[in-house]
């Protein structure tokens, strides 16, 4: 049998970690071969709550669940970590400025960081959910130097299953007709959902469209913002799908991702597509071997040109505040 792969998910006892933990103690985030121990971090307020998930994940009897720990010590949690999950993060309040946002989260990734750093496994990887995702992955990759950048990655894979549902909806046909969708930049509301690239049963789905002003005004709006409207339908933020997105991105990180399809991940740049090397941006990409590779080439028309570039705009100002703060080198 397989050795347990150690999964430490901080924000356990938050919504996401609610739907999050029975998902990947049942096999579903590694495989059905692979028993996992798990390592929840909460504040110290929350221990208690994950301590009640703890004892329903008992209750389970998952086969693979190899053993739960709770923590509210970085240090501690990420002690031989093989999967981070980084969930739990400070949310906006009313009246809070993005730079107060930025620094409240500073001081959650810049340890968290540090503590991958110290104690982490050689084949660690991060995937970080909580908000503001992709600085927040900056912040953390920064203060973990020995620890190859690639490794730490942000999540847009939830905006990357919203546009697959919403293009299969447009052209009446099934999510799996549908291949290459992009997310480019950043997870927020600037985010560009591309489908020049996607194909929909071998034809290109833009060509399949043939409607710019719905890609325009309906399309692109409904992914980017599709956050909002859950909160505005259910009065709770999406918590089960984003949960979805987390197994997804990790399972397709360990396994691969399917031949002839690729998927949306924020990852380090190494300069591809005019994007400045080193922040963590959303591009089309593939896992082998265990690593994500961008995918290269992709002719960027003018359209997507100017909504990559605002992204990354965006993106680049978050990393400059960050760095005003003092919070990156
Ligand atoms: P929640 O508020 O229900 O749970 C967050 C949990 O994190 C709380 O239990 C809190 O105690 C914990 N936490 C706070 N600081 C912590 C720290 N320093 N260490 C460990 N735990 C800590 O929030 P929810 O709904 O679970 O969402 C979590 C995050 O995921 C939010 O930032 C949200 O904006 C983000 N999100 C990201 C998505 C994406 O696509 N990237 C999609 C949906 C949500």
């Amino acid at each position: 049998a397989k050795a347990p792969v150690n999964v430490t998910v901080t924000g356990a006892a938050g919504q996401i970690g609610y739907a999050l933990l029975f998902r990947i103690a049942s096999g579903q985030l590694l495989g059905a071969d692979t028993p996992v121990k798990l390592r929840l971090l909460e504040i110290p307020q929350a221990v208690k709550a994950a301590e009640g998930t703890a004892m329903e994940l008992d209750d389970c009897a998952f086969p693979l669940l190899a053993g739960i720990d709770i923590f509210d010590d970085p240090r501690k949690a990420f002690d031989g970590v093989n999967v981070a999950l980084l969930v739990g993060a400070r949310p906006r309040t009313k009246g809070m400025e993005r730079g107060d946002l930025l620094e409240a989260n500073g001081g959650i990734f810049g340890p968290q960081g540090e503590a991958i750093n110290a104690g982490a496994a050689d084949d660690v990887r991060v995937l970080v959910v909580g908000n503001p995702a992709n600085t927040n992955a900056l912040i953390a990759q920064a203060h973990a130097p020995d620890i190859p950048a690639e490794r730490f990655t942000a999540m847009t894979r939830l905006d990357h299953n919203r546009a697959l549902s919403q293009l299969a909806a447009k052209l009446n046909v099934g999510v799996s007709d549908i291949k290459k969708m992009t997310i480019w930049g950043n997870h927020s509301a600037t985010q560009y959902p591309d489908i020049f690239h996607a194909e929909v049963n071998g034809r290109n789905a833009a060509e399949a469209v043939n409607d710019e002003e719905w890609l325009r005004d309906t399309f692109i709006p409904t992914v980017a913002k599709r956050g909002a409207a859950i909160i505005e339908a259910r009065g709770a933020s999406s918590a089960a799908s984003a949960a979805n997105a987390a197994i997804d991105h990790v399972y397709d990180w360990v396994n691969g991702t399917p031949e002839g399809d690729w998927t949306s991940v924020a990852l380090p740049s190494d300069g591809s597509y005019g994007v400045p090397e080193g922040l963590i941006s959303s591009f089309p990409a593939v896992s082998r071997n265990g690593s994500w590779e961008i995918v290269q080439g992709l002719e960027i028309n003018e359209f997507s040109r100017e909504r990559i570039d605002a992204s990354v705009r965006e993106l680049e100002e978050e990393r400059d505040a960050v760095r005003k703060l003092g919070l990156i080198k």
